[in-house]
């Protein structure tokens, strides 16, 4: 009888642990509240006493990694919303602790701080890849200051096949905040891995994320050195893009909703936003918006003029190569970050990435883009001495079907052969999955 209770006991034990463990991952991650895997039933587990309602706060708002790292106040306070919500429905006692963080957060002010959130990604094995993003999915006129669906995809399954990156040097195009190119570099034993973008913003904020979760030990180290902060300069770098994200947050659903090319509808907190852009307009946007006249820190280079981009990053964690379009990681030095514009890319910038394997989440969205994309990734996938078997790796969520088809025709015009991959098997992040997802693999005759 006593063993039996006992089971009982530590069987619920074990149910309780894992709904909070769940809704702490969805937390962190800034799910969606409504996209939320968090059944009433399950809530009426979770809040019965003030004990576990303590819990819930522990494994979400009150949770470590949310006070170093936190999800975006809009998002907090409607997470915290929700939850009286449920345990008022639920004529549960709500435990003073409950009110009192929801009243705390309802006092912050937001404010330009809260343009740039914290996505917290649980890796399978427990540890957080925690990126800076935009807490919208366009802003600055590019696409790559948010993580998108096929990134986590294409994540997951490197997680799953890390033979297929093992010993090799890996270049990703279009990485934007670089969620897929973490996971490979803290799930898989590669040679290097080259992250490339075009965008200014992207790249600096892609410096600091890969800083924090491939170069710094551990999170109490990074808050003890400060190392968040940057020197002056960055710390003025990251004031700018705050401000000008501030600034253009309204645009998301009108300016970029007006551009022409269509990406998805997706959902940003509890709010459904057209997205639309194309990363080459971003160039136009970063051009016409005026710098502001206290600041000396260029943010927003004109991206076109390939010899005029310098990557901003930081001196105590980067070295620069003498065009300052290559960033060696000290920390880490088979970790780079390049400067990549696919439309301007000669032979040369090819021949320095040198690649076995190439990868990219989400680049095949703009018809006008897929003829320079292929034509680089022809350059890539060009057999090299002691590289007769390079691959490339493309995963695109299919919102166009007459997108994906170019992309498939511009292929076999270069010449390149495909053939699309097994998806990966498990559900490691919280996406969205109603839109299909495709991993191609590209491979040259
Ligand atoms: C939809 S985002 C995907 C970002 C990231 N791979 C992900 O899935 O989260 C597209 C990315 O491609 C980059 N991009 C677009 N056009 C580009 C170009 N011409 N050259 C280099 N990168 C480009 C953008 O800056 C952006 O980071």
């Amino acid at each position: 009888m006593a063993a039996s209770c006992d089971s009982k006991l530590s069987c619920r034990r074990e149910h309780v642990d894992e709904l909070l463990d769940r809704l702490s991952t969805q937390f962190l991650e800034m799910v969606p509240i409504r996209k939320m895997k968090w059944k009433d039933e399950e809530t009426a587990v979770l809040v019965a006493t003030a004990q576990l309602q303590q819990r819930v706060l522990q494994a979400t708002v009150l949770h470590p990694v949310c006070r170093l790292h936190p999800p975006a106040l809009s998002y907090r306070t409607t997470f915290m919303k929700q939850l009286v919500h449920k345990l008022e429905q639920l004529g549960a006692e709500v435990c003073d602790e409950v009110y009192e963080t929801y009243t705390d957060l309802l006092m912050q002010r937001e404010d330009e701080e809260d343009m740039l959130c914290y996505k917290n990604y649980t890796l399978p094995w427990g540890e957080k890849v925690s990126l800076q993003e935009s807490v919208n999915l366009v802003s600055q006129g590019t696409t790559g200051l948010s993580t998108w669906q096929a990134a986590q995809h294409l994540a997951e399954w490197v997680l799953e096949n890390p033979d297929i990156l093992r010993e090799k040097q890996v270049v990703e195009l279009g990485c934007g905040l670089g969620l897929t190119g973490v996971v490979v570099c803290r799930a898989c034993s590669i040679q290097s891995y080259t992250f490339t973008d075009c965008h200014a913003q992207v790249l600096f904020l892609l410096a600091k994320n890969i800083e924090r979760n491939l170069a710094l030990p551990c999170a109490d180290n990074r808050l003890a050195s400060g190392a968040e902060n940057g020197c002056a300069r960055e710390r003025k770098m990251m004031r700018k893009i705050k401000r000008q994200l501030s600034l253009t947050s309204d645009k998301t659903d009108g300016a970029a909703a007006s551009a022409s090319d269509r990406i998805s509808n997706h959902d940003v907190g509890d709010t459904e936003v057209e997205v639309m852009t194309s990363p080459t307009k971003s160039i136009t946007t970063d051009l016409e918006e005026k710098p502001e006249e206290d600041e000396d820190v260029s943010v927003s280079e004109d991206i076109g003029n390939v010899a005029g981009v310098r990557l901003e990053v930081s001196a105590a964690h980067w070295d620069l190569d003498e065009t300052g379009q290559i960033a060696t990681l000290r920390a880490d030095p088979s970790i780079r970050i390049c400067y990549l514009n696919w439309e301007q890319c000669q032979d040369r910038v090819a021949e320095q990435l040198e690649a076995d394997v190439i990868l990219g989440a989400d680049v095949v969205y703009d018809p006008s883009i897929i003829p320079s994309l292929v034509c680089l990734l022809r350059q890539l996938l060009e057999p090299g001495p002691g590289k007769p078997n390079k691959k490339a790796f493309i995963a695109s969520t299919v919102r166009n079907e007459d997108t994906r088809d170019a992309f498939l025709i511009a292929l076999s015009s270069e010449g390149l052969s495909y053939s699309v991959v097994e998806g990966p098997q498990e559900v490691y992040f919280h996406y969205e999955r109603m839109v299909p997802i495709e991993i191609l693999e590209i491979t040259a005759p």
